[in-house]
This record gives structure tokens, sequence and C-alpha cells, in this order.
């Protein structure tokens, strides 16, 4: 369920779709990607889409501790990700400092730790993240050594602020359609050397809301993980238009470089479970990294049943490590495939009208012209051997998810 379980075939395969993933880029600059670190998609919570710029040093313990206590860690969440706004100034030698919600970053760390989990933080390549605080230009090599001290596990790096320097890129070298793109690229690869040469692995997720295709040269500046797509939010409309708009991106995912359409947003209470059920399902056969942002408090247990159903998870995590696919689209239906190892197949159907539909697969299509085994993951119930058009009749906005295998 975590990156130490993957079997050598998937360590191999990460390896190769690593090294394809670093050819044909921008620069002739080596690529190191730590894929070693992401050798499945990241599992973990994130302060963000809860917590905002409210969180606080005590909001991250508890989310530790209701980890541990919810069986999310246990499902495979591990990292504890303090998202944007937990920093303070920087002091006469540069060195940045927590604010004052944040007293002491290591014993933070040293807590998280202690309960079998990671530890994740962010900053900016600007001068000043999205929330208006402390970015990390200038003083690159000197926080990602800080970060290493402090026992970080995970940096994300969100542009915000250095869309200036873009700007002004742009604005002298006119001629030059990459210029912006390049100081970018610079900007990233610039972080990613410095956290490499902390010696630490440090799980390295570039935020830069799919600004020039990230997933062809996220593994060139040291990335495991980058977002395809800007922000979402706590609404099916966003949801479903940032999860489907995934289609053709699978051939830049595998072991190693994760394609990110951005964290989940169940359990924050604007959706209906059927529609939180599509997300986590979207996002499974994307082979998404796979970071909550609910307040683990007032998990209901539905809200749980979602975040931990097991099927689900070992879609997201499955060894081969290959991101699904749309089959096909008809209106508001939606069929979406993601191969597993040992044969198998995960299959979507997603129904995004107003109305109960009934949507279809045809399981020769996806490799089963004799028939095959048939799971419903969400039902928890094995459907027994079929054969030919598989046909379910789908809830409005929800979702049939299925693992299809001998
Ligand atoms: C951007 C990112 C979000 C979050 C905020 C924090 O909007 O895309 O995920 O990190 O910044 O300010």
């Amino acid at each position: 369920m975590n990156s130490q379980d993957v079997r050598p075939m998937g360590i191999a395969r990460m390896r190769s779709i690593a090294a394809l993933a670093c050819a044909g880029l921008v620069s002739s600059a080596p690529c190191f990607s730590q894929a070693g670190v992401a050798a499945l998609p990241p599992m973990g919570w994130n302060s963000w889409n809860h917590f905002a710029e409210r969180v606080t040093d005590a909001d991250i313990r508890t989310a530790a501790d209701l980890l541990v206590s919810t069986g999310m860690r246990e499902s495979g969440y591990l990292y504890v990700n303090v998202d944007d706004t937990w920093q303070g100034k920087r002091d006469a030698h540069g060195e940045l400092h927590p604010n004052e919600r944040f007293p002491d970053m290591k014993a933070l760390s040293d807590y998280i730790h202690a309960r079998g989990l990671k530890f994740g933080i962010y900053s900016s390549p600007g001068a000043r993240t999205c929330g208006g605080y402390e970015g990390s230009l200038g003083h690159e090599a000197q926080d990602a050594q800080m970060y290493a001290a402090w026992g970080v596990d995970f940096l994300k790096y969100d542009l915000c602020s250095f869309q200036e320097q873009m700007q002004q890129a742009r604005a002298a070298h006119p001629n030059d359609a990459d210029a912006a793109r390049n100081v970018m690229v610079a900007a990233f690869r610039k972080m990613g050397e410095a956290l490499r040469a902390t010696g630490r692995p440090i799980l390295y997720s570039l935020c830069q809301y799919g600004v020039d295709q990230p997933w062809k040269w996220g593994p060139s500046v040291g990335a495991s993980m980058w977002r395809t797509t800007d922000d979402i939010d706590d609404s099916y409309g966003r949801m479903i238009a940032i999860g489907f708009s995934q289609a053709g991106l699978a051939k830049f995912a595998g072991s190693g470089a994760w394609n990110d359409p951005d964290m989940l947003e169940i359990g924050n209470g604007k959706m209906s479970p059927d529609e939180y059920r599509t997300h986590m399902s979207l996002w499974v056969i994307l082979a998404a990294p796979l970071l909550a942002g609910n307040d683990l408090s007032r998990m209901s247990a539905t809200d749980r049943d979602i975040l931990r159903n097991a099927d689900a998870i070992a879609i997201d995590q499955d060894s081969l490590g290959k991101q699904g696919e749309r089959l096909y689209q008809s209106g508001d239906l939606d069929v979406w495939t993601k191969p597993l190892g040992d044969g198998r197949v995960a299959v979507g159907l997603f129904n995004r009208s107003w109305s109960r539909r009934e949507v279809s697969v045809d399981l020769a299509a996806i490799g089963f012209p004799d028939g095959a085994r048939l799971r419903d993951v969400w039902a928890q119930k094995d459907l027994g051997h079929r054969s030919g058009i598989f046909t379910d009749t789908v809830v409005k906005h929800g979702v049939t998810l299925l693992i299809v295998g001998k």
C-alpha cells in the first residue's frame, strides 16, 4: 500500500518510465527524478482544502493523530503536509523562521514521524507564496537544507509570485516564445537540485497549474509529481471538469512520475456521497496522488469508507503504475479503464447526468473475449463471471467502479 510495498517488477518499470519521461526535455541537464520516493502515487493529507490560511501546529498534530486513529494511515495515507501560510520572516542570515502559529517545526516533524507518518511542507520559487507569505527566491539551497534538518519528506513548490519573473523574461525577450517557460523550468530545477544536494530523500511536488505541460519536463527537474490543472474546489462541477480533462495524459505518467489533478475534497461537505465516490473513482483510475483535504476530526463514516475503500486504493496503488484513460464518452456518460497488474482492468462507468442512466462496457473490447469475473468496488460485492456487454444502472452524478479479471 505504500512505497515500501512495491514489487521488484514495479521498481524496474519505475526506472524505465522515469528514463523515458526524461528523454527529449527542454534542456540537456541530466534527469534526476527521485523516483524511489514515489514508486506509487503518494498518499497523505494536506492542510489547504479545509484549514487554508488558518492552519496551526495544533491542527497538524491533531491531523497526524487522527490519521492513525481513523485507520487512514493503515490505508496508506502517510504524508502530513503543511500547505501555505506557515512562514514567518527571514533573519539577518537569511534563515526563514516559521510564524507564531508554528512554534517549532522540528518538534512538529518529530511528532509526525513518531506516529509512523511523513512530514510535508510548502514553498514557492517566487519571493511570495500564493498566500503572500515568504517564498524561497534567492534562498533555495538554504531553505532546502533547513527542510532536511527539520526532517521534511515532501515539498510542494508553488509557482505563485514567480509569474512576475516570467513576465519580466517575456518582456526582455519578446522574440523568444520559450523565455518565460525557460526561467520557470530553471527555477523548479534549482530547488530540485537543492533538495537533492541535501542527501535526504524529499519528494518534490510541482504546483504550477499545468502551465507549459509539466508532465513533459517535471522529471528533468527532480519532481515526482506535478499539478496538471488549476485549483480544485469542493464542487461537483469543478471536480469533474478537472478529472475528465485528464484524458490523453496517461502516457506521461508512471512509477516515480505522477500527474496530479489536485488534492481530494472528499469529506469537505459540499458534494453528495455519490459525487465523492465519483471523485475517488476518477482519481484512482488516474493513478493520482491521493492527498485527503478534509477535517479528520469530523469525518463521517460515509466519507471514511470512501477514502479508505481498500479496492479503490488498490486500483490507485497498483504496482503496474499505469494511469487510466477514457475508453469512450457519449453525452454525459463516460467509461474509463486502468490496466492493473496480473492482467486485470479497473473500469469506471460514470454518469454525469441529473438522472439515473444505464452505462455499459463491452468486456471483449477491454481484453476479455471469454468474459471475466467482476467486482463492484463500492457495493463491495463480487458479481460473478460475466461476458459480452456489462450494463449497470448508475445514479445521477454517480459511478460504478469495477475490477475486471480472470
Ligand atoms: C495555490 C495552490 C493551492 C494552495 C494555495 C495556497 O492556489 O494551487 O493548492 O497551495 O496556492 O496558497
